[in-house]
């Protein structure tokens, strides 16, 4: 067996209404001045406002940063940590979707160090100290609140990682009530997220490891079960408490054994045609569904066809990614339109290629995430199919992808 680390917060606090007891654990780390992260939408729902009293309730002062943008752009997180810095603000606190809660990590860490923002993209370039921090996710969802990592928008439009596990956060709160309203459409785009990072995690070839592979599985069985439960009834308590664990163990275990070739493919598709990261996922899983056969074999290589059969992880990477009707479906049914993509050939081997080198309009993060995909078997696929977009990009006639936006039926 290859040797491996396994960090992950210390704490998870789960339970329906775990966000109104946030002041308890403020007190813990002796907060005087809190800086609540979240977006318009998450605060206008009202979904931070039992935080938010019992924040007052511990005695804190408290400001509230609704400036989160999608995809966590760098000037907004820069603005943020300027304020903490301008405010004595001591304390982190995010609530709301991957958006925020990257956006909230970065602000914990540049508020407290003289690192610039640039200077710490990449693996553990991120190595000062942090104001403590507690991620409360409102979708099911990124994993993020368990996760070193924080993806954020460059000025340029580029999709950039900063990874260290000084962004794994203090405590991580789980108040399934807080997903209760997420719309349809944002439900199976963030639970297709979900299970995207755990059979990636899974499949992955260069991190995996028996603790990874133990969560990937618990994660998948959760979240494939649960995601259209929750899509057909946004109120199912028990249903939506099954997807946001189901997302935080699928995030505990891409953060060990990271994801590769749909999100290798999803960012510069987010990036080109400005969708956010759940549906950029949910556009092109489909596409990858076939290749994923040949990551079933990956995991149980040494076994007989048969003995695989009976294994298990293929028959859940069938029953999630694996049924292309299933997922048609579903988009159907919540409104995510689908891709068009004459190279579909392409698509179906992403998860049997490694990427050689992608266009070099693609960041370096699309280059490492796609190299962990399950097998380097097929070399160039996604190169090609990253070249068609950037010929896309560049206005050449459109003639290898075919995008169309929701709603569209074409
Ligand atoms: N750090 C990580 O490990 C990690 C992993 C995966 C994705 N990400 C990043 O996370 C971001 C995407 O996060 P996301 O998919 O959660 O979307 P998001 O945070 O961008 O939110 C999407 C929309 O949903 C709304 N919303 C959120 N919760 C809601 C609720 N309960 N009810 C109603 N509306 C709600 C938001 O206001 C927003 O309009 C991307 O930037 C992506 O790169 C990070
Ligand atoms: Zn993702």
């Amino acid at each position: 067996m290859k040797a491996f680390t396994f960090q992950t917060p210390t704490n998870i606090r789960f339970g329906a209404g775990a966000s109104s007891k946030i002041g308890e654990l403020l007190k813990g780390y002796k907060a005087a001045h809190v800086l609540l992260v979240t977006d318009e939408k998450v605060w206008a729902a009202g979904l931070t406002r039992n935080a938010e009293a019992a924040i007052a309730e511990a005695g804190i002062a408290l400001t509230v940063f609704d400036g989160v943008l999608a995809d966590a752009p760098s000037h907004v997180i820069e603005a943020a940590a300027e304020i903490c810095r301008e405010r004595g603000v001591d304390t982190v606190v995010a609530i709301g979707g991957g958006s925020a809660l990257d956006t909230a990590k970065l602000v914990a860490y540049l508020a407290k160090t003289p690192d610039k923002l640039d200077d710490i993209y990449g693996i553990d370039r991120a190595t000062g100290d942090r104001l403590p921090l507690l991620l409360v996710p409102t979708t099911a969802g990124t994993g993020s609140e368990v996760t070193p990592v924080s993806i954020v928008k460059t000025l340029n439009n580029e999709k950039k990682a900063v990874i260290s596990p000084l962004l794994i956060p203090d405590w991580a709160i789980l108040d399934p009530e807080l997903t209760l309203g997420l719309p349809p459409h944002l439900t199976a785009q963030t639970g297709i997220d979900a299970i995207v990072h755990a059979i990636e995690a899974y499949t992955g070839k260069i991190k995996k490891n028996p603790t990874s592979d133990w969560l990937a599985l618990k994660a998948l069985a959760r979240l494939s079960a649960n995601l259209r439960k929750v899509c057909a009834d946004g109120s199912d308590l028990e249903a939506r408490s099954e997807m946001l664990l189901g997302s935080t163990l699928a995030g505990m275990a891409f953060a060990h054994s990271p994801v590769a070739a749909v999100h290798a493919l999803a960012y510069p598709i987010g990036e080109i045609f400005q969708v956010g990261h759940g549906l950029s996922i949910a556009l092109v899983l489909p596409y990858a569904g076939e290749g994923c056969d040949e990551a079933r074999g990956a995991p149980t290589g040494q076994q007989s066809a048969r003995a695989r059969r009976r294994s298990g992880p293929g028959d859940l990477c069938q029953s999630t990614c694996g049924s292309e009707q299933a997922m048609t479906e579903l988009g159907r049914q919540t409104g995510i339109s689908t891709f068009n993509l004459r190279h579909r050939r392409d698509l179906c081997r992403l998860c049997n290629t490694h990427s050689t080198s992608p266009d070099p309009v693609f960041s370096a993060h699309v280059a490492e995430t796609a190299a962990n995909n399950c097998s380097s078997a097929q070399s160039g696929g996604l190169a090609r199919i990253l070249r068609a977009i950037a010929r896309q990009r560049e206005g050449r006639a459109p003639s290898t992808l075919r995008f169309n936006r929701i709603g569209s039926n074409t």
